[in-house]
């Protein structure tokens, strides 16, 4: 008998198939059951009809429970008003296993209980097109810079020192050589890719030991970095709002049946085309004075004031030249005006805030060498990258996209827990 999966039925109508997977629910009416099985590629109605086939098999659909695995035989027919638009006639039910009192069912259920059974969870179908959809954003990532002709060059997970400030380190015993830090960004491996190879990306976990709750905090989470050598800002900026574009015109396309699932409203997702807004952090601290908001020049934006400003704009804004206190010590500093770095943050709609960091990079070994120390940073541990600067330094730039925040957005979620097969944040190590 032919094992076939759900997504490939249109091949197969007529012909007797067999599948297998696990009850997602079950119903019956009069001398009919009806078998919902779920295979991962999606969900089909089996109708076993009591009299066609034999006792044994109509007693094995009824002992079937929720998340029982099982196998299906049958004929497939095409029907609309099926649910996936196929069905099949059965005559043979195989058990495979019987799932005692499965515990999450159709009713509602409280997040937490649902996040602590978060690998069960995983089955239902809101889950499921939440991770295709991360899925088909992850594509997208690697298409858009293998289609440029970047390079992947990946960076390390265990460093030796900080890259985006000593607060939020990870940190491990790592044998006789002492303290290892959890990567907080792979961006200084990539700078060493970008001289190397001219436009490179690194795509990877990257971890943050932050203390805060939010909707939009996770304690790992991935981080795609482009950086690429001779660009400026404005480069930088070019390449993020071409990358945005990209990704979500490509999920609108592919992922329509998932966004459907997700009852996501798409309006304002098919704005995100270039151009892009952009305008300077004194120009978003305007906004903010305009809407009545209390907030002094030279403080890094909250999640509020991000909201604020995003909702002036119809799309994704760039939020350019910040002040260089308030960001990390490899950004270059603005010639025409050294109080700001030549930063870049990219604020989402709809209240999703940052999904964007970059900057260009400080290329003068001796400006760099003073930011290192004004930051407290151990020079030795920073030596490699200080070479690079030392051998043929060259203006450069890159960002970091968070994946998570990424499809939170897109997806139209409340939380980014959810955008994540396991989620690491502050409360949650498990499951
Ligand atoms: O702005 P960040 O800290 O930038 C960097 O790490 C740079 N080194 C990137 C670069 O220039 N190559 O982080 C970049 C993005 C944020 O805009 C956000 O989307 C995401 O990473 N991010 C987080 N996502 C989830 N949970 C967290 N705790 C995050 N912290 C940052
Ligand atoms: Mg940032």
């Amino acid at each position: 008998m032919a094992r076939v999966y759900i997504h490939d039925l249109e091949k197969h109508v007529g012909e007797e198939v067999q599948l297998r997977g696990w009850l997602y629910n079950k119903r019956s009416s009069g001398k009919v059951r009806f078998l919902l099985l779920r295979d991962g590629t999606g969900i089909l109605q089996g109708v076993v009809v009591k009299g066609a086939v034999s006792e044994e098999i109509v007693n094995r659909s009824d002992a079937l429970t929720q998340e029982s695995s099982f196998s299906m035989t049958g004929k497939i027919r095409k029907d609309d008003r099926a649910p996936g638009g196929y069905e099949m006639e059965v005559s043979d039910v195989g058990i495979i296993s019987i799932a005692h009192e499965y515990p999450i069912t159709p009713k509602e259920h409280g997040i937490e209980f649902l996040a602590d059974r978060r690998h069960l969870w995983l089955r239902s179908s809101r889950q499921h097109a939440i991770m295709r959809v991360r899925h088909r954003i992850v594509k997208a990532i690697r298409d858009f810079y293998d289609g440029r002709g970047f390079v992947l060059v990946d960076s390390p997970i265990l460093t030796p020192a900080a890259c985006e400030g000593t607060s939020t380190l990870f940190e491990t015993d790592y044998f006789d050589l002492g303290k290892a830090y959890l990567t907080q960004s792979g961006q200084l491996y990539a700078e060493a890719g970008a001289m190397a190879f001219g436009k490179v990306y690194c795509f990877g976990p990257t971890f943050r030991a932050e203390k805060s709750k939010t909707r939009r905090h996770l304690a790992e989470f991935w981080m795609v970095e482009p950086e690429v050598a001779f660009n400026d800002l404005n480069d930088d900026m070019e390449l993020a709002e071409d990358f945005l574009e990209y990704i979500v015109q490509t999920v609108l396309k592919d992922c329509e049946q998932e966004l459907k699932v997700l009852e996501r409203n798409t309006a304002m997702l098919q704005n995100v085309k270039k151009p892009l807004p952009r305008i300077s952090y004194s120009e978003a601290v305007e906004i903010l004075h305009q809407k009545g908001i209390n907030f002094e020049w030279g403080g890094d934006f909250g999640g509020t004031d991000e909201t604020v400003i995003s909702e002036q704009f119809d799309r994704p804004v760039m939020v350019h030249r910040y002040p260089s206190e308030v960001k990390a010590f490899y950004m270059k500093r603005d010639p025409e005006n050294p109080k700001v770095a030549l930063a870049v943050d990219v604020l989402a709609p709809e209240g999703y805030g940052e999904i964007i960091g970059g900057s260009q990079r400080e290329d003068d070994l001796d400006v760099l060498l003073q930011r290192i120390k004004a930051h407290n940073l151990p020079q030795e541990a920073f030596e490699w990258y200080l070479d690079l600067r030392r051998f043929g330094t060259v203006p450069h730039a890159g960002f970091g996209l968070g994946l998570e925040r990424t499809v939170g957005w897109i997806c139209g979620l409340e939380h980014v827990r959810e955008t994540v097969p396991f989620p690491r944040m502050m409360y949650r190590l498990t499951p």
